[in-house]
């Protein structure tokens, strides 16, 4: 199983301070050098979120990333044309498809593949055609599954969100509802990805989740290289992940 490191909240933390001041040659800390640090610590892919508002990465940030660090660039966006545009000039190796509203905190639900069946298909279609590979950040959810398949996706990243915030019980019907969406996904020739909301306490919970290609995970990575730096920090996700059964 694979680690693609999200480092959006490297810039959050530059962007508290420094977003009206973006020239500032003491602008910190630097989202490229993080994800150079992530790849060192034996990040597989790095992943960033470049949204409408421009609360976190930046355009430049984009660019300046996939320049000058060699691992392959995961690229979160929204299903709109300014998106799209810019996903084509960046030429990112993977796009993930996700919600997006201007209120919330962080990404909250899966996209709608069904209800948006029309736009997130044309949107598939114009990304894939550019030769990127497109996932859709969905629930997990057969339906929206199914419907991911039908869209043209080569990839679901299955929302990890609800499973994170479960306890007891709760947690184990969300690992049941992932176990289904997986298969389901892996039925349909879908590469099965998820996120959102694991750490190093709960991920050893997803391994009971078959066929998991790749987990993205960001906030705990993040967080924990406060502690051990970025390196250190990544290098222990990986060894969580390492009893993963494959
Ligand atoms: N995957 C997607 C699609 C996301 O939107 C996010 C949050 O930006 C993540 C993964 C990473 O979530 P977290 O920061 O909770 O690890």
């Amino acid at each position: 199983m694979l680690l693609g490191v999200n480092i959006d909240h490297v810039a959050t933390l530059r962007q508290a301070r420094y977003a009206l001041l973006p020239d500032s040659p003491n602008a910190e800390p630097s989202p490229l050098q993080a994800a150079l640090d992530a790849r060192d610590g034996g990040a597989d892919s790095i992943t960033i979120h470049v949204r409408g508002d421009r609360r976190h990465m930046q355009d430049r940030d984009a660019f300046e990333i996939r320049e000058k660090c060699p691992l392959p660039l995961n690229f979160e966006m929204g299903v709109t044309r300014e998106m799209q545009a810019l996903a084509l000039e960046l030429k990112p190796d993977f796009a993930c498809l996700v919600p997006e509203t201007r209120e919330e905190v962080t990404t909250e639900g899966g996209l709608d593949v069904l209800g948006r069946f029309d736009e997130v298909k044309a949107c598939v279609a114009v990304l894939r055609e550019a030769g990127i590979r497109v996932s859709l950040f969905i629930d997990p959810d057969v339906a929206q599954v199914e419907a991911s398949g039908e869209a043209g996706a080569e990839m679901i990243e299955l929302h990890t969100g609800c499973f994170a915030n479960a306890v007891a019980d709760e947690r184990a019907m969300e690992v049941e509802r992932l176990v289904e969406a997986s298969r389901c996904g892996v039925g349909m020739d879908l590469q099965v990805n998820a996120g959102h909301g694991i750490n190093y306490d709960n991920v050893a919970s997803l391994f009971e989740v078959p066929h998991l290609a790749e987990l993205n995970i960001g906030h705990t990575i993040v967080s924990r290289a406060m502690r051990v730096g970025m390196v250190e920090a990544v290098r222990e996700m990986k060894a969580a992940m390492e009893g993963y059964p494959g």
